[in-house]
């Protein structure tokens, strides 16, 4: 396995985010990670991201146990974080913002990385010297994973790209994550559009209230929709589309 996550454990003060979860991603696969809102999602990767420290568990990557390992090591180690939101630098050009996903990087090679992820996004090509403010949210989730593919991630973990995107950027979103699979790179993939995040991942876990309540393949998973579902569900605004599937 590239990452083996056990008996993982988040706490804020009194909430318990996460709750001994047990995650493991093999080298060159995709998994999703579904679950309502507060499930854990966004603790869970910031866990293995290292911005949170967790209060139990062992994360391993590449064989290496990375507890007391800084967020920029695993950078360098090639796990890379998209966050929910995109958070990039809407003050700073396309260009800039690329930058800041090489910053880590010590060798000199990063215009081949750069060029390549222009080649990959023309429209970011295009608007290299404009502030990222003028993107729309597609384009700005394209920048958000350039800027990830420019440090030459081994492992891409992604907080809900696709939430806010339109039906047609989704759809685009969702075939990047299958091509940049094929490429190599693993990926983990946090999702609240269930249909098309089960389409292009191996295995899924459900997440409720912080606990992996379902483990399973995609394809069980999404031939028992309803229950997964039951457990997406409550109210998410989202829900009604979820299994309905979407015109992409
Ligand atoms: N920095 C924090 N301090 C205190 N509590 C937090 C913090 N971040 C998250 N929580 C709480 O931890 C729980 C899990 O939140 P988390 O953001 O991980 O869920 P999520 O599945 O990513 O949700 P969403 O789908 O809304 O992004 C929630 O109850 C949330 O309120
Ligand atoms: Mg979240």
């Amino acid at each position: 396995m590239l990452l083996d996550v056990k008996g993982l454990d988040v706490r804020y003060g009194r909430t318990h985010a996460v709750k001994a979860v047990d995650l493991s991603v093999g080298e060159g696969e995709i998994v999703t990670v579904l679950g309502a809102n507060g499930a854990g999602k966004t603790s869970l990767l910031r866990a293995l991201q290292g911005a949170v420290r967790p209060a139990s568990g062992t994360i391993t990557y590449d064989g290496k146990e990375l507890s007391g390992s800084s967020p920029a090591s695993r950078v360098s180690a090639g796990m890379m974080l998209v966050p929910e939101g995109r958070q990039i630098f809407v003050s700073m050009t396309v260009h800039e913002n690329l930058q800041m996903g090489v910053y880590l990087r010590s060798d000199r090679d990063v215009s081949r990385d750069l060029d390549a992820v222009y080649d990959r996004f023309p429209n970011l090509a295009e608007r290299r010297d404009m502030k990222a403010s003028v993107l729309s949210g597609g384009e700005q989730q394209m920048l958000a994973i350039g800027r990830a593919l420019v440090g030459r991630p081994r492992l891409i973990m992604l907080d809900e790209p696709s939430l806010g995107l339109s039906p047609l950027f989704v759809s685009r979103l969702f075939d990047l994550i299958v091509e940049l699979n094929k490429s190599g790179i693993s990926i983990l993939l946090v999702e609240q559009n269930t249909t098309m995040a089960l389409d292009v991942a191996a295995r899924g876990y459900v997440l409720e209230l912080g606990k992996v309540v379902i483990e399973d393949s995609a394809e069980a998973l999404s031939k028992n929709a309803a229950l997964t579902e039951a457990y997406l569900g409550g109210g998410h605004e989202n829900s009604a589309t979820l299994f309905t599937g979407t015109d992409a």
